[in-house]
């Protein structure tokens, strides 16, 4: 087994050893118990500075895990306090586009888990296949659509993580959409719910693509999130999530889709995403 080819294979019975020693890279560093862990996509990365008492790990000093290469990702772990309630952040995440196998890219999830997180927050940037969700649009995962043809439980499993076969029936934990829902009243930002299809990118869709999405059910679009949704529940964690539609879908503008108008929308509708965050995770205390 290599640690360190993203290429290389990392099969379910492999996650045990591996979780082994990035549990061992972290608490070399900090003793912190997380209660949820969250996954911050592009442009979302300003919830980092909301931590108290930060304790961050680049990914280069974690065994196994390569540098994030994508533009707008940083690339690091983050142990503090949100709200007083002690969490786990990825600022910055690993995709298959970039070259990792898919059992790598859910390392960071199954960490998460090995550190004693029970609830995962997937966050991401998207496409909006929904014509009414343009660009702004905050949407509440319901569901998805694993379109990438990978899955991060291909190869022999291990029971002492999770069974063979994973239920996926309510993976995107109706409790928690319904706090996520509570959190987005609170703070006075309107959410959607819907669909996210996850494809392997990296680019972009053709307008074909995005009318197949839309007649397959799908509201947004993306090149993330649903593999980790998988390993997430696999391993018996509780997920939610919600994606910050960047740009309609490919076709509906008949302008070309850009990375920098997907940065730009992240920067412009990032903060209002902290905010429903940041309060879900103060709610989680009183809950
Ligand atoms: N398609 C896929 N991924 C994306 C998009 C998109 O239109 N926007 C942001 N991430």
């Amino acid at each position: 087994m290599s640690l360190t080819d993203p290429n290389a294979p990392v099969r379910p019975a492999d996650q045990p050893a591996r979780l082994d020693a990035l549990e061992a890279a972290v608490r070399a560093r900090s003793a912190l118990v997380p209660v949820v862990g969250i996954v911050l996509g592009s442009g979302l990365g300003g919830l980092a500075d909301d931590l108290d008492e930060a304790v961050a790990i680049p990914f280069a000093e974690l065994p196994g895990w390569p540098a994030a290469s994508a533009p707008g990702h940083v690339g690091r772990l983050l142990l503090g306090r949100l709200a007083g309630v002690p969490t786990v952040m990825l600022q910055g995440r690993l995709h298959i586009y970039e070259g990792n196998d898919a059992g790598l890219i859910v390392q960071p999830t199954l960490l998460f888990g090995r550190l004693g997180a029970t609830i995962v927050v997937l966050t991401n940037a998207a496409g909006g296949v929904n014509p009414a969700f343009g660009p702004g649009t905050l949407m509440v995962i319901a569901d998805h659509l694993n379109l990438t043809g990978r899955t991060p439980l291909n190869g022999p499993n291990a029971d002492a993580i999770g069974p063979r076969f994973p239920d996926l029936t309510d993976a995107w934990d109706p409790d928690l959409r319904a706090r996520l829902h509570a959190a987005g009243r609170a703070e006075d930002v309107s959410l959607e719910e819907g669909i996210y299809a996850g494809l392997l990118g990296p680019q972009y869709e053709t307008p074909a693509e995005v009318r197949m999405l839309r007649g397959l059910g799908a509201d947004a679009v993306g090149m993330s999130t649903v593999l980790e949704c998988i390993a997430a529940r696999w391993a018996g964690l509780r997920v939610c999530g919600v994606s910050l539609v960047t740009n309609l879908g490919a076709g509906y503008s008949g302008q070309p889709l850009t990375h920098e108008e997907v940065l730009a929308s992240g920067a412009e509708a990032g903060p209002r995403l902290a905010r429903v965050i940041h309060r879900f995770v103060a709610d989680l205390a009183s809950a």
